[in-house]
């Protein structure tokens, strides 16, 4: 597996914040996914009226990387208007560790502070689909 390129991934989550959507909480994040063939996909947050229907710019990356057909992630990479690094919300942990589990999960503050970690480490104890009931 070739070295992940977290400064072409930081850049391209940072670009994308540029287009996020946030005029209740001001705070513009950025996503940026690495597929194991080398693609990326980004994505910012999207915030609507009734706040909770906002997405996350990691969700709104990984599930247009999705819709796309990707399937195996190797890097997700997020950017936040923040100091220190931003760790991705309870929701997008559920859907990082669904669908991108051996992806590691990096990101950098405007300090330049770089906090990078695995799947597991974010999510431990994680609900998945081994709970359900088989179909
Ligand atoms: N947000 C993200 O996009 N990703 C995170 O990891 C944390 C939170 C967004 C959601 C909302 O639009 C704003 O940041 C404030 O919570």
């Amino acid at each position: 597996m070739a070295e992940i390129d977290w400064d072409r991934l930081f850049e391209a989550a940072q670009e994308a914040r540029e287009n996020a959507v946030a005029p209740y909480s001001h705070f513009r994040v950025g996503a940026a996914v690495l597929t194991a063939d080398g693609q990326v996909y980004t994505g910012c947050n999207v915030e609507v009226s009734s706040y909770s229907l906002t997405l996350c710019a990691e969700r709104v990356a990984l599930f247009k990387a999705l819709s796309e057909g990707a399937r195996q992630f190797v890097a997700v990479a997020v950017v936040a208007d923040a100091e220190q690094p931003t760790p991705p919300c309870g929701a997008c942990r559920q859907v990082i560790w669904d669908f991108a589990r051996e992806a590691q999960i990096g990101m950098r503050g405007e300090s330049g502070q770089v906090k990078i970690l695995r799947a597991e480490e974010l999510f431990p104890e994680a609900f998945d689909q081994e709970f359900l009931p088989e179909t």
